[in-house]
């Protein structure tokens, strides 16, 4: 019998990719997936490093793990960021762990795992290949509907706060063929809606223009959507966007397709100047607005998302103010919101996290509160209004209801049979949550 592996996902679509790759090189080499971790011969977590209580998540699921497979011990793996950071050093304070490999082994994950098999404990924080060997089968996508599209790997923007860029490396682009290629491939296999995926998509430079010949563009990345949307995929998404290297043309680019779907991740971060410098983000609160209003002021209605970091050091009530002011004035459907959190070699972590707990904790309260005011202005304009919701899969809250995404990432709960899974349908909204709607099924599109 065949050996089996379970592998476990934690952090960021990248890494959701990652573990794509990982079950097609080890279904390849013969393993079988299983989806029960109490019965796996192999436990393998993918990991995730981006904030300190996602980094130490692994070893609480160690712990864990050891206690109910007590009987059976699998071997165990660790994949991904936290691997790559820690290397052979994860050995020592979780000395349980059978193997650990970093983000650029996934193609070595079967050799590793026989090395454990005949008595070692390799670790492997080696290169990759080029990303030109990405191409995985659908049977092992994580959705059979919805697919992540790798464009570029990695950031060379090393904000002083974020792990990324040593976690991952330096940036580097798929030429624009292969992605082109999978996106063809992806459709043949009944995928409805793919999202190009990178830390930094607008960054986007692949070292040849393969793919991208006569398709119009004042950035590489405006040309790839338009090549991307000529593929005929129905809907198109991409995450995240970087706003220093944003360029009107993506709104331009997203106004001549509708399969380019109307929503936009721009992170700001913070709308504080001072603190925008401290944070090496490249952007003040000005210039990051003028892309607000780009994007805002398209004749194409643009749902806009970001990402906001609390309490960043020195971060003072006037400075935080600052961020609460961009927030009201950018009006986002969606914002996450973090606490800054320390991470072990970044410029940042030499400056003291003078912030105390309880003024991160009040400045968040303060922060979800405005925008739960946006986001319900935002969201009870789509009352009676139609939607186009991919059916994705059954309410988790109550199974007998549909759940999907709409064009511009709103979740949508409606009732419906469940043959309309992997169908684009038309719904009509009836009730907006804070963080859903709620509507009735209009018809197909
Ligand atoms: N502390 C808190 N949040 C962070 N992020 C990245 N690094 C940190 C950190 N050290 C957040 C940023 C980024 C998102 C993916 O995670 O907001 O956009
Ligand atoms: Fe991290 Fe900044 Fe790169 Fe985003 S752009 S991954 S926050 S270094």
């Amino acid at each position: 019998m065949s050996t089996s592996v379970y592998l476990e996902t934690h952090g960021c679509q990248m890494n959701v990719a990652d573990t794509e790759r990982a079950l097609d090189r080890l279904r390849a080499a013969g393993y079988a997936i299983t989806s029960s971790e109490s019965e796996a011969d192999v436990v393998l977590f993918n990991t995730c490093s981006i904030r300190e209580r996602a980094s130490q998540k692994v070893f609480n699921r160690i712990g864990e793990l050891r206690r109910s497979r007590r009987a059976t011990s699998p071997i165990i793996g660790v994949m991904g960021c936290v691997a790559q950071l820690e290397g052979s050093s994860i050995f020592d304070h979780a000395p349980y762990v059978d193997l650990v490999a970093g983000t650029r082994a996934t193609d070595r994950l079967p050799q590793l795992i026989e090395r454990v098999q005949s008595g070692e404990k390799p670790f492997d924080i080696g290169e990759r290949g080029d990303l030109e060997t990405w191409n995985v089968s659908s049977a092992v996508r994580h959705s059979p509907y919805v697919a992540f599209v790798p464009i570029i790997e990695g950031c060379n923007k090393f904000c002083s706060y974020c792990i990324v860029p040593y976690s991952r490396g330096r940036e580097k682009s798929r030429v624009a063929k292969d992605v082109i290629a999978d996106i063809a491939s992806l459709r043949r296999d009944g995928f409805r809606e793919v999202h190009l995926i990178g830390q930094n998509v607008n960054s986007y430079r692949p070292r040849s223009t393969d793919g991208l010949e006569g398709v119009s563009g004042a950035t590489p990345f405006s040309q790839l959507l338009r090549a991307v949307a000529l593929t005929g995929m129905e809907r198109i998404k991409f995450t995240t966007s970087f706003p220093r290297d944003f360029h009107s043309d993506i709104v331009a680019a997203m106004e001549e397709h509708e399969n380019l779907c109307n929503w936009i991740h721009l992170p700001v971060q913070s709308g504080n100047d001072r603190i925008l410098r401290r944070m090496r983000r490249g952007y003040t609160a000005a210039s990051y607005l003028k892309c607000v209003d780009a994007i805002k002021n398209s004749s194409r209605k643009l749902a806009l998302t970001s990402d906001v970091i609390i309490g960043f050091p020195g971060e003072t009530d006037a400075e935080f103010e600052d961020t609460m002011k961009l927030i009201e004035r950018a009006e986002y459907d969606g914002l996450y919101i973090f606490n800054y959190s320390e991470r072990p070699g970044t410029p940042s972590a030499a400056l003291a996290d003078d912030v105390t707990k309880e003024v991160k904790t009040q400045r968040f309260l303060a922060l979800e509160k405005l925008q739960r005011e946006t986001q319900r202005a935002i969201y009870d304009g789509y009352l009676g209004r139609e939607v186009e919701v991919l059916v994705e899969g059954e309410s988790t809250k109550t199974p007998e209801d549909l759940t999907g995404h709409s064009t511009c990432q709103k979740v949508v709960n409606f009732s419906g049979s469940k043959d309309l899974l992997g169908q684009i349908m038309k719904v009509r909204i009836t009730k907006a949550k804070s963080n859903s709607m709620y509507g009735e099924l209009a018809s197909g599109v």
